[in-house]
């Protein structure tokens, strides 16, 4: 992929007005939070959380955490319930991130969720990941800032050494404090179930709200390993990838400048063969597709690297 420059800045008010302007461009900015280092884009962007997925270099999308000023910025995305409500009361700003279904008109990209009907959203307790929430007045979406299968960075020097030259900044503002990522809650079921221990504990949890449910058992939303996620990305009607044909009655999911024929509606991820710009609008124009009538869904090849890998491993989950 094409190299960016990656300026280091120490966070500072004018560093980080920079880093919220950047964000607001659509552009990638890793950041101190309590925990780790976040890289940090506009939520709500469709593009920038596509070119998120293709700096982290990761074969699959996984769904991000969207980071928030407090519970009233957290309500506008997902649907707060009594327990959220006292959780935040409790442990926000920190290493909580609460998975809740998304709102009705949520105005974060579905990418950045990975097409799930739910968000994890967490108010991070560091006053630069505060300011940068406000100087680019958006929610953001941020998973740990290394490339895939990286360590987690707790300095401004590892994110560097893991994504120079991918990203557009690095707000360094020292070690983080907790050193582990946040604790991961779904709460998108009757029980609250734990995703991902960290520095919230079970009990803690428990002190607030009750006592959880046990991992697996409830009827969740959400992922509760990725060897479960398959279910939730299926689409109603039959998918087929690396179409060369489009059969009788199918709606086709096209590529590049050349759509096959006969199809009975045609959708085309990037007529430009741009891997982002497909990214964008995978799970929108699936869920177009997704109706019953039509036969199915043709889908055409996608070039299998890059951002391209995970697009076909999206495909893939939806074929089964
Ligand atoms: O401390 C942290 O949580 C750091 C800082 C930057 O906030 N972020 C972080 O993000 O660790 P990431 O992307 O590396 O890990 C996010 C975790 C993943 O395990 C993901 O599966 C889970 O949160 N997650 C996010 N949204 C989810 C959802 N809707 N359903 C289930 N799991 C979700
Ligand atoms: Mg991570």
């Amino acid at each position: 992929m094409a190299q960016t420059k990656t300026r280091i800045e120490t966070a500072t008010a004018v560093s980080i007005d920079q880093a919220g302007a950047l964000i607001h461009d659509g552009r990638l900015v890793a950041f101190p939070t309590e925990t780790v280092y976040g890289l940090g884009a506009d939520a709500t962007n469709g593009k920038a959380i596509a070119a998120l997925f293709q700096a982290k270099g990761r074969p699959k999308f996984n769904p991000l955490i969207v980071h928030v000023v407090g519970i009233d910025s957290a309500a506008r995305i997902v649907a707060t319930d009594d327990r959220c409500e006292k959780l935040a009361a409790r442990f926000w700003p920190g290493p909580l991130t609460m998975v809740l279904p998304r709102n009705r008109n949520c105005p974060v990209h579905e990418l950045a969720g990975a097409g799930l009907s739910t968000l994890g959203v967490r108010a991070p307790d560091h006053a630069v990941a505060q300011g940068l929430l406000a100087a680019s007045g958006s929610p953001i979406a941020a998973p740990s800032a290394n490339r895939s299968g990286h360590v987690s960075p707790t300095t401004g020097r590892h994110v560097m050494a893991s994504l120079d030259g991918h990203i557009d900044m690095v707000l360094d503002g020292g070690p983080c404090r907790v050193g582990i990522e946040s604790t991961v809650l779904d709460l998108s079921g009757a029980h609250a179930v734990i995703l991902r221990s960290g520095a919230v504990t079970e009990k803690d949890i428990a002190d607030v709200i009750g006592p959880l449910g046990a991992a697996g058992t409830q009827e969740s939303t959400a992922p509760v390993s990725p060897g479960m996620m398959g279910r939730h990305y299926a689409t109603g009607i039959p998918l087929r990838t690396e179409a060369r044909d489009v059969r009788p009655g199918e709606a086709l999911l096209a590529f590049g400048p050349d759509p096959l024929p006969g199809a009975e509606t045609t959708l085309n991820l990037s007529p430009s063969s741009d891997p982002v710009e497909a990214a964008t609008n995978l799970f929108a124009m699936m869920h177009e597709l997704d109706r019953p009538e039509y036969a199915g869904i043709a889908v055409m090849a996608v070039p299998d690297e890059g951002l391209g890998r995970a697009i076909n491993d999206r495909l893939r989950r939806a074929a089964h």
